[in-house]
Parts: structure tokens; sequence; C-alpha cells
């Protein structure tokens, strides 16, 4: 079994995630522990083509846990996405020698492996770090609690400030084509709306003007807070907010919150998935199990999920709190 694995490659993938460290660091100490050596490829799969690695011990990752970003850089790569750009890169792992390659990054990235895997000799292994939370065959991807929390920290704050000028406030999240920070950090900040791709692929502007001008009747001048995913107003938050001013005749701003959720040092709970899914990569890879697999987590047990299978989008977001929110907001439209 491990007699086969001497050396792996480790990188990190797409948008960084909090906890991708943690990840690193627990994939480095448990191979080292089984005698297996690491190379860190920096600047995601361009790491590879560039022959741009580092040896990665036990001494490298030690203080790393509480970091965000991630020590090997992380970048999206157009040279994989060339015709003959997997075979390159497949042909450069052998060279160097690489038994088995573990992507950290999302399902974007994983696609990326499932191109090498056509040519490549060696074991492939995925581990989800996302704040987007969209990969299937894992509960939370790495990083995503953390944005949540990033979110919610600007979510209280702009409620303050929304409660004194009695303002309405658009606060856009991160989330390409998903609504789970939507939805969490609007459940978690008490927002009166959430618009997001599982409501609905647009906004509804005649709707969301009712809604709040209704909310502004029940319960008077006040705060109203919609939380949106990216990408659900195509002219972007800050043209919806000028148009809600326009037509409600209550002053509405936007905040964009952008790549600050990326940042930050990871909470608790991913510094401790991303340590429990580095570790279970390697355990189950060096039982040669985890080939074109992910490691991810489900109802608090590890568990390996083709990779193959992440991008399908058959996770859905909380069905429970779309429809809760969807009844509260309802109660309070006029009744026929
Ligand atoms: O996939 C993670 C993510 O942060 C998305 O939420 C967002 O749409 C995208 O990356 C932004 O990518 P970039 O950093 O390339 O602008």
């Amino acid at each position: 079994m491990t007699q086969n694995i001497k050396r792996i490659g480790i990188l990190t993938s797409g948008g960084d995630a909090p906890g991708m460290n943690a990840a690193l660091r627990a994939v480095v100490l448990s191979a080292e522990a089984a005698g297996v050596e690491v190379i860190g490829f920096r600047h995601g799969f361009n790491g590879i083509y560039q022959q741009d690695y580092i040896r990665l011990e036990k001494a490298d990752v030690l203080h790393i846990i509480q970091l965000g970003g991630t020590i090997l850089k992380s970048a999206r790569c157009k040279q994989l996405q060339q015709p003959d750009g997997a075979a390159q890169a497949a042909d450069i792992l052998h060279q160097l020698s690489i038994d088995a390659l573990i992507v950290i990054g999302g399902d974007g990235s994983f696609r990326g492996c499932q191109a090498i895997s056509a040519f490549y000799r060696g074991q492939i292994v995925g581990i989800p770090g996302t704040i987007d939370n969209d990969v299937d065959g894992t509960d939370f991807t790495i990083g995503f609690t953390t944005a949540l929390d990033t979110a919610l920290d600007a979510i209280d704050k702009i409620r303050d400030t929304a409660d004194a000028f009695e303002r309405t406030f658009l606060v856009e999240v991160m989330g390409r084509h998903t609504g789970y920070l939507a939805l969490a950090a609007g459940i978690a900040g008490g927002a009166e709306q959430i618009i997001c791709p599982e409501y609905g692929d647009k906004v509804d502007l005649d709707d969301l003007l009712q809604d709040i001008s209704q909310l502004k009747r029940d319960f008077g001048a006040g705060s109203y807070i919609i939380v949106m995913a990216e990408t659900m107003y195509p002219a972007g938050a800050q043209a919806l907010a000028a148009e809600i001013t326009a037509r409600s005749g209550t002053e509405c701003r936007a905040c964009v919150l952008g790549h600050l959720q990326r940042g930050g040092s990871p909470v608790g709970s991913d510094r401790i998935l991303a340590t429990k899914l580095g570790a279970f990569a390697i355990e189950q890879l060096l039982e040669g199990n985890a080939h074109m697999m992910m490691a991810g987590e489900q109802a608090g047990q590890a568990v390996l999920y083709p990779l193959v299978l992440t991008g399908d989008k058959k996770k859905r977001a909380d069905p429970y709190l779309l429809q809760w929110q969807q009844r509260m907001l309802q109660q309070s439209e006029p009744q026929s």
C-alpha cells in the first residue's frame, strides 16, 4: 500500500478560502508521519506547467493553521483548458515522479482534475475548499463558515447605520450561481429579504418594491435589509439600489461585500473541517481508496465522494429555511 506512494503533489486552486492553509498543514503532517514526501505547486495548476514548486515539510506548515489565504497561492489556470493542456500537466507530473496529486479547490478545480486523470498514471484526490459551499458530496466546504461570519459581521454593522437613517440597504454577497452564502447570511443577519438563485433567476423589481412598501406600512419607518447573491441583478447592486431609491421614495444604499468575504483567519469549525479532510485524504490515498475521489464530510462523518459528481449541483441550500423566509415575507403582503 504505502510503498506505492513516495511523493505527492498538492496545490490550491480557484477562489481561495479561509482554511486552505489548515488543510495543507494536515496533509503535510499526515504525509510526513507516513514517510511520504510532499511537493507544493504554487499558483494553482500553473505551478505544474511552470514547475514552480517547493518541498513542504513539517516546519513549513507548523504555524499556518490560523492564516487566511493560501501559502501556496491560488489561481485559475488557462493552460489546463487548452486542447493538450491536461496531457502536458500529466507528463510533467510523471517527470517529477509525483505518485499522487491532491487538489484543494471547488468544482471548477475538480473538473481540471478529471481532465488530467485521462492522461495521468497516479492518483488524484480532491479536498473541497471554496466559500461558495457549492460542491456536491460534502455538507460544507472549507471556508464557507468563515465567509458567513465575515458577511454577518458586516450585515450587523450595516443594520446599525440602516436603523439610524431608517434606510433600505442592499447587501451583495458572493456565491456564483448559488445562494448558500446569501441564505445563511440573510437568515443569521435577520434580513427582511433574501434574493438568491434558489428563489428565481432574476430580481422581480415590482415585487421587491411592493414588499418594501408593505413592510414600511406594517412596521413604520425603519431599516430594511436585503441580502442579495451576486449575479442576481446584472447591472449590479449599485444600479439596483438607485432603482429602488427612485421608485420607492425610500433611500436605498448598496454595499457590495466582495472579496473581503474570502479573507481573514478561519473560524474554529473551518480549521477542524480542514484538518479532518486533509488527514482523511492522506489516509485514504495511502489505503488506495481515494483515486478520483473527494474527501468530504456528511453528517459529521468523513466520506469519499466521486470527483466526477462534485459539480452536479444536486446539493440544495436548506429548503426549510428558504420556505420559512418566503412565508414570513408573504405574511406581510396584502391578503386578497
Ligand atoms: O468561487 C469563489 C468566488 O469567490 C465566488 O464567490 C466569486 O464569484 C468568484 O470566486 C470571484 O472570483 P475572482 O476572485 O476571480 O474575481
